[in-house]
């Protein structure tokens, strides 16, 4: 599959514009299975997941037409309601086909969803509020059978203000008939993106913090829409700058979506800008040590807190960083301890001690944040570092190496 060769201590700087977010894009393309009318998509990221969802989405009977960062798709004929195992396995968000089949058809089946290395994420919130709207639901050989006779509006209140799960139900109420309440929905801004498609879709969505309210219509039409910035790409390229010691501005971002961020990473004592669609980050020496704990938004966001701890890993004391979201986080410590980082991690909480350089070495990306991770401590790296499994990185970073080159790293992809 190829390598990533990263040469470390050169300082990055420039200008680096960011992509349309790949948690938005995906709900995005599976919600034109809600209609049968064309939905167009634009600033869609080049990004290995966001191929996988247009090739499951594809598989089940959609045409796409894709020409660069715009997507048209289209209904050709009918909707088959079983989602290819294949392209379905690769990715935990290809599970959110099942509530639109099943609001469409009556029928869906869907295999449980896995491949990424986060683990097999259980779907039991996704499933609850697909009964709420009185699908029956049962498991078995690796896929979920779900069935209604027409959906109708209900009641789900999450005991956890799950991404997946909000999306999945917003989706199957807008085709519901009568309305639905969520209680505890997630309110990440892709969530609230989705809400946004949705409601050009004619569906109508009523929002109060973390309480929606979903009208159910019997049909939903096409609809254009633009997606809204990165905001994991935003922060994983501004870390990029501030490993690096270097001077970034990343532009075409919406600086409130990054707020937990921006106040972690300045307590660290970095220095940010904030302009008008875009953040700074200037040279600041070495991270002071914080205490984070990711939460769901607008707390800080798990899929920020592999690069952030390549950051902290290079500060001057110890910080703590407490996973609260995905207990299989901490993919990333191996291999920043291969390359001189002080990592101990006891339960769901890393204990990072900075020093003073890391040193090159040969790895692998276990997933996409990690490798991220693995990323950013190259660019400060003594000599070379050679990471493999870049498949995982370019699932969620569309050409990063690209990116980072135009802004003066060293970086090259290689293949075998
Ligand atoms: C989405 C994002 C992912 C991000 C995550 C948390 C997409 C495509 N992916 O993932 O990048 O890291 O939100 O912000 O948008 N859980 C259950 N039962 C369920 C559903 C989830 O126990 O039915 C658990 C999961 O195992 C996990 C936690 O809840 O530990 C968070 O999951 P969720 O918020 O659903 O994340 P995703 O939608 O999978």
């Amino acid at each position: 599959m190829g390598y990533l060769l990263v040469e470390g201590g050169h300082p990055l700087s420039g200008r680096v514009p960011v992509e349309g977010a790949k948690n938005a894009a995906l709900p995005a393309s599976v919600a034109s299975l809600l209609t049968d009318e064309p939905v167009v998509l634009h600033r869609v990221p080049q990004l290995r997941d966001v191929s996988t969802i247009l090739l499951t989405i594809g598989d089940l009977g959609k045409r796409v037409i894709r020409n660069g960062a715009d997507l048209l798709i289209r209904g050709e004929g009918t909707l088959s309601g079983e989602a290819n195992p294949y392209s379905v396995r690769k990715m935990r968000a290809s599970f959110l086909v099942l509530g639109p089949l099943l609001a469409r058809l009556g029928r869906a089946v869907v295999p449980l969803p896995g491949g990424c290395s986060l683990g097999e994420g259980p779907v039991d919130l996704h499933l609850r509020g697909l009964e709420a709207l009185g699908a029956r639901v049962r498991a078995e050989k690796g896929a979920v059978t779900a069935e209604a006779d027409g959906l109708r509006g209900g009641r789900i209140e999450l005991p956890f203000p799950s991404v997946g799960a909000t999306e999945q139900v917003l989706m199957a109420a807008s085709l519901a008939e009568g309305e639905t309440e969520i209680v505890n929905g997630s309110i990440e801004p892709e969530v609230v993106d989705l809400v946004r498609l949705l409601r050009k879709m004619g569906s109508e969505i009523e929002s109060n913090g973390r309480t929606y309210r979903v009208a159910g219509r019997a049909a939903l039409h096409g609809a254009e829409h633009t997606l809204i910035p990165d905001r994991m790409e935003a922060g994983t390229l501004l870390l990029a700058g501030a490993i690096s010691g270097g001077e970034v501005t990343v532009e075409g971002v919406v600086p409130d979506h990054l707020r937990a961020f921006l106040d972690v990473v300045s307590a660290t004592g970095l220095r940010v800008e904030e302009g008008d669609g875009e953040l700074t980050v200037l040279p600041s020496g070495r991270p002071s040590p914080v205490s984070v704990e990711t939460a769901p938004y607008p707390g800080f966001p798990t899929d920020l807190h592999p690069p952030l701890a390549a950051y902290l890993s290079i500060g001057t004391g110890t910080s703590r960083l407490a996973e609260t979201i995905f207990e299989h986080r901490f993919t990333y410590v191996d291999a920043l301890r291969a390359m001189g980082g002080r990592i101990a991690v006891s339960g769901r909480v890393g204990s990072i001690t900075g020093v003073k350089g890391l040193r090159g070495s040969s790895l692998s990306a276990p997933d996409i944040r990690a490798g991220a991770a693995i990323v950013l401590a190259g660019l400060v790296a003594e000599g070379e570092t050679k990471i493999g499994g870049i498949e995982q990185i370019d699932r969620g970073y569309a050409s990063i190496e690209e990116k980072l080159k135009r802004l003066g790293a060293r970086i090259e992809r290689q293949n075998d």
